[in-house]
């Protein structure tokens, strides 16, 4: 049982200190936002960083940061234009906090960032980790920084016994980090502790014999580096059937913004909504394009080109209705594009992508839907699924 800090003298603080800046000398990651200490670029780093990998950010990172330099261009944007730069890394709320975030900095505080944790918290989206690591890395604050890398490197230092994101644990980690925090090399000693713990200290299977800090650390002493973290419990996943239809008029589609109190907030959509198993058992997906979203669409042939549209099936009446109620048209045949599974935070979702031609009606009042062209469809934000539509549908007649 650990019983931090009361063990913990001030000669295992420097010991630990030093053995974390000699080990990031030599093995620090080579990282684009490390390379300055910008706090714009610190900050759109991190805030892309949370619930996704390094590798996937930094062609995001890059992309923004050249069509965003800095935070005035960003605050300057439409919110339109910084979500689209935003497509695929999801957690959209992430995107339109930045951009609300950055219009705060430029129109109150004189376009630059506080240096504080205390007042960067006060921003949009910055929270207690974020704001130490903006105030650490940017300004060299001896500010505390906790996240999933650091909780478990040093959940393992301390051999913490309790669950480490429950009120105590996160109290206790929290506090030790505030602790030791190297005091004149702050921006280093933070960046080295999550460097460690996603390298060295890994989840499954830590590198214990290449660990720099493996002689100050109590679970290692103790045997217990593969038990501590204590687990959190699985969410348990629902699974979800949707389908999302492309109403289709000429060469034009049916689609809406989402709103503020709607999952993909700001992001447009087809028609989309949640249907029984039921409702879809006839609908005939083409089994070949049954697919998960990961990689990006390489270019596609036309899905249309062959088809005769005399044998396109017609779509179940339940969801002609549901069609109708939502958007006031009356939609005829339908052609099955595709069948994406997806995960969205603890559901997992079964989408069938089909369109429909548009037979007549009058667009429901109040409900946002607009025709929208090809092009358009290029440059409105999609979700991840939505653009992976979008694609398919850009390649067909
Ligand atoms: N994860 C979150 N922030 C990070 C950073 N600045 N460097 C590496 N991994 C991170």
């Amino acid at each position: 049982m650990s019983a931090y800090p009361k063990d913990l003298d001030l000669g295992w603080r420097r010991r630990l200190r030093s053995r974390v800046l000699r080990w990031y000398g030599q093995n620090g990651r080579t990282l684009p936002w490390r390379k300055s200490a910008d706090p714009y670029r610190i900050w759109i780093s991190e805030i892309m960083l949370q619930q996704t990998t390094v590798a996937a950010v930094v062609p995001y990172f890059e992309r923004f940061i050249e069509r965003f330099p800095d935070v005035h261009r960003l605050a300057e944007a439409e919110q339109g234009q910084v979500l689209r730069l935003w497509e695929g890394l999801g957690y959209y709320s992430r995107a339109r906090n930045l951009h609300k975030a950055a219009g705060v900095v430029v129109h109150e505080m004189d376009g630059r960032f506080p240096e504080s944790a205390e007042e960067l918290k006060q921003l949009p989206g910055i929270g207690p980790y974020t704001a130490g690591a903006i105030s650490s890395f940017a300004f060299n604050q001896p500010a505390a920084i906790l996240e999933a890398n650091t909780l478990r490197l040093y959940s393992r230092l301390i051999e913490l016994d309790i669950d480490p994101r429950g009120t105590e644990g996160q109290k206790k980690l929290w506090k030790f980090a505030g602790w030791i925090v190297s005091r004149r090399r702050a921006a280093e000693f933070n960046q080295a502790v999550m460097d460690i713990g996603s390298q060295v200290c890994r989840p499954v299977d830590p590198n214990c014999p290449t660990c720099p800090l493996m002689p100050s650390c109590r679970s290692y002493e103790a045997g217990r580096q593969s038990e501590i973290p204590l687990e959190k419990p699985k969410p348990q996943i629902t699974d979800v059937t949707e389908v999302s239809v492309a109403v289709k008029k000429g060469g034009r589609f049916l689609l809406r913004q989402r709103a503020e109190n709607e999952r993909w907030a700001g992001l447009w959509d087809f028609v989309r909504f949640e249907v029984r198993d039921a409702d879809v058992a006839n609908v005939q997906m083409p089994e070949r394009r049954r697919t998960r979203v990961t990689a990006a669409l390489p270019g596609q042939r036309s899905l249309f080109a062959d088809d005769d549209a005399k044998s396109l099936p017609r779509l179940p009446i339940s969801l002609s209705e549901r069609v109708n109620e939502l958007t006031g048209t009356i939609v005829t045949l339908y052609e099955p594009i595709i069948e994406i599974e997806h995960a969205v935070t603890r559901y997992r979702i079964r989408l069938l992508c089909l369109v429909c031609d548009f037979d007549h009606g009058r667009l429901k009042q109040g409900a946002g839907y607009q025709w929208c062209s090809r092009n358009q469809l290029r440059s409105l934000p999609l979700s991840t699924t939505g653009r992976r539509f979008a694609q398919l549908l850009d390649s067909c007649r």
